[in-house]
């Protein structure tokens, strides 16, 4: 009994996931715009098609069989209608449909009959196009999205053939026999080719990598959670989003929590950014040991009035400059505890835990340790994206410094903690909020740019919608 219990429950465990902690979903908007570009792609790529020789025999009565051969093909002239795309929930994917494309071609004809031999130039119009195709999105073992084509139907309306030279004023009579056939060859070979590019793309997206290093010490893995979502007007994609350290690639010590990204139709994506997220990173930086820093007495700025040195700190710890007269100081600062993000609406929280040990610097550059003191404090933040700028600003909510140890004996810390909360408002958040009153600019690829961009802190995560501007690459959208 207990045995299977404890099987049941790992396998509920395991089945039942982890909660993405970045949503990404594209709106039918983001979609109409993804279309316009692929439609224009296609209709630069189409230009570029070479078509392979096209040979065959045909049978006619009075004549036995000739066999033919076209060569140079190429196409002329192209007009691809609008596409249609829409969301399609019967494959969890897309259906993309062109009707009434109509493509004008040129190339070179050869017959071979017996042992005559005869060949021309040829032009070929092929009209009323219909191709329909379903991808399936997928998710493979490692997390990467996929694609299949799930169907694919593909309708030549009708194909005109005009023969130039040789005997062509011969078999041109017989234009509908070959017509017949090469429409059929064309609509055979539709599907296939479509079914090609898919191939390719998939092929593409099985190079892409879903672990990506931020520095020498950090990473993030962003590979899917769960298959993609399709609705009938957005397609949403879970992400891991979860920062760790890359020495220890140890997971953090919570999880993410489930939430749900509201969809803006007006924009074309939606993306969603879990607390989770924010606090691995914390967490990985912290255990990666990156969240500590010294502090002297040279990036204490000369206008300040108290400086880091044992003469200086007289008025806090009387009794300093009577054990260590005239001693340069020196601060180790390092967090206690991994800090602590919390996403509250309009409000971003940071809790910082951070320990303080003062040492002495004496003539010989010795260290010698003086006190240890923790020093906790709460920020909270506003953030927004304005003009394209992502930008916000900084408060200390609060702040107590309280000591640890003393190789010094005790004293009080309620005057150092005033002179702390002074200095980090003055000379930290100060510089911060101007920096962040300035704004940075939202990050860009080099064939894409988020625009109109909208950011709101919302419960447990951080939601922006915005539109896109993407330049495709001569590969494509890669
Ligand atoms: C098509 O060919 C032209 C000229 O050779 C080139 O500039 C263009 O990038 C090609 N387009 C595609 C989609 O390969
Ligand atoms: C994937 O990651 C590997 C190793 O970090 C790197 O060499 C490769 O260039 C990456 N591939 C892509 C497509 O970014
Ligand atoms: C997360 O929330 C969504 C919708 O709110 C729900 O459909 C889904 O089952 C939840 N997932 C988990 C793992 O709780
Ligand atoms: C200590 O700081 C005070 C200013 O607070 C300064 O006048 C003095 O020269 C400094 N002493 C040393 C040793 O740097
Ligand atoms: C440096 O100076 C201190 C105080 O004068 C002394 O206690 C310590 O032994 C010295 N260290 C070295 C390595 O000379
Ligand atoms: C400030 O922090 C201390 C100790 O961490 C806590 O007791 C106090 O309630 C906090 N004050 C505010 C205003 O949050």
């Amino acid at each position: 009994m207990l045995p299977s219990l404890v099987i049941v429950l790992i396998l509920t465990t395991f089945t039942c996931g982890e909660n993405p902690a970045i949503q990404v979903m594209l709106t039918n908007k983001g979609l109409q715009y993804g279309k316009h570009l692929g439609a224009g792609w296609i209709q630069d790529k189409l230009g570029n098609i070479t078509f392979p020789d096209i040979s065959g025999g045909i049978h006619i009565s009075i004549f036995g069989t000739i066999h033919y051969t076209f060569t140079g093909v190429t196409i002329v002239q192209c007009d691809l209608p609008e596409p249609s795309v829409q969301f399609y929930t019967d494959v969890t994917g897309f259906k993309t449909s062109v009707s009434g494309l109509s493509i004008a071609l040129t190339g070179k004809w050869r017959t071979d009959y017996g042992f005559i031999h005869d060949g021309g130039s040829f032009n070929l119009a092929i009209f009323n196009v219909d191709v329909t195709s379903a991808v399936e999105l997928g998710k493979d073992a490692d997390g990467r999205l996929s694609v299949t084509s799930a169907s694919c139907t593909a309708e030549v309306g009708d194909v005109r053939i005009d023969f130039h030279g040789g005997a062509s004023w011969i078999f041109q009579p017989f234009v509908d026999h070959f017509k017949g056939r090469i429409r059929g060859q064309i609509e055979d070979k539709i599907c296939p080719a479509v079914e090609q590019y898919i191939g390719e793309f998939e092929h593409q997206l099985q190079a892409m990598n879903v672990s990506f290093p931020v520095n020498q010490a950090v990473a993030v893995d962003i590979p899917l959670t769960n298959l993609p979502l399709v609705a009938a007007s957005s397609l949403s994609l879970g992400l891991k989003g979860e920062f760790y350290s890359i020495k220890s690639h140890a997971d953090p010590p919570f999880k993410a929590q489930n939430f749900t990204l509201p969809e803006q139709p007006g924009y074309m994506l939606s993306l969603g950014l879990s607390e989770f997220t924010a606090n691995s990173a914390s967490y990985a930086y912290f255990s990666a040991g990156l969240l500590q820093a010294l502090i002297d007495d040279s990036m204490i700025p000369p206008s300040s009035p108290v400086h880091l040195n044992t003469t200086s700190m007289g008025p806090f710890i009387p009794q300093l400059p009577k054990l260590f007269p005239d001693l340069l100081m020196k601060l180790q600062v390092y967090a206690r505890e991994a800090p602590v993000f919390s996403f509250q609406p309009g409000a971003v929280k940071l809790g910082f835990l951070a320990t303080v040990k003062a040492f002495a610097v004496q003539p010989n550059a010795t260290l010698t340790p003086l006190f240890k003191l923790n020093a906790d404090s709460a920020f909270s933040g506003k953030v927004l994206v304005d003009s394209g700028r992502l930008k916000g600003s900084v408060a200390m909510d609060n702040f107590t410094l309280t000591l640890a140890s003393s190789e010094v004996g005790t004293f009080q810390t309620a005057a150092l903690e005033n002179l702390v909360k002074t200095g980090i408002k003055m000379g930290v958040l100060s510089k911060l909020n101007e920096k962040l009153a300035e704004g940075f600019v939202l990050p860009r690829m080099h064939y894409a740019q988020l625009v109109n961009a909208v950011l709101k802190v919302e419960e447990g995560f951080v939601a922006v919608w915005s539109d896109a501007e993407v330049w495709p690459t001569e590969s494509g959208f890669n």
